[in-house]
């Protein structure tokens, strides 16, 4: 992965970044792409968009790298921090396969568009219709809420990713519980 020239983002690119956390997560989140200070300092999250979806984390009792794995639909930056191409997320999904595989997390939230469109292959649908559902991929269960950097500059926006984040969080809480009978 570390050397991909699989798209033309590699050309633009400071360094491939491939997520980050704990490599056995329970959760699993998917954003969208690195920003410019993820591409300097090779972690996903860790600008503005960062903070606010740690401070979501801890809402629900979760910390970054404690049963958190946090990746991205693309793992390099597009330029100008502008929306991935379709083709660059497919490009990219072989990637991200390959780290549900191994990761094997009992959850996955999707966070914004990107990452609807890379795992669910949701191309048109607003984000407010994929709320609050509950898809699967490869038998794992899926919720998606709001992007945090969307979430930044739609604050009101945060009371609905509150919402998904107590859904999330009763999903998680289903597939935990042990079969009745
Ligand atoms: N936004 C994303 O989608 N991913 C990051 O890693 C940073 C900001």
């Amino acid at each position: 992965m570390m050397g991909c020239r699989a798209c033309p983002l590699a050309a633009h690119r400071r360094q491939v970044v491939p997520g980050v956390g704990d490599r056995r997560a329970e959760w699993l989140l998917i954003g969208e792409g690195p920003g410019a200070e993820e591409d300097v300092k090779g972690e996903p999250f860790v600008g503005q968009a960062g903070k606010l979806l740690d401070n979501m984390l801890a809402a629900i009792g979760l910390r970054r790298g404690e049963k958190v794995y946090i990746a991205n639909a693309v793992k390099c930056r597009p330029p100008g921090n502008r929306t991935p191409e379709p083709e660059e997320i497919s490009a990219c999904f072989p990637f991200l396969d390959r780290q549900i595989g191994l990761i094997n997390p009992r959850l996955i939230v999707l966070l914004g568009r990107s990452a609807a469109h890379s795992i669910l292959r949701e191309e048109r649908g607003s984000l407010g219709a994929l709320r609050g559902r509950r898809f699967e991929y490869k038998g794992i269960p899926v919720v998606v809420t709001y992007h945090p950097a969307y979430l930044l500059r739609n604050l009101p926006e945060k009371l609905k990713a509150w919402e998904d984040l107590l859904f999330a969080r009763s999903v998680m809480e289903e597939t935990n519980s042990p079969a009745l009978f």
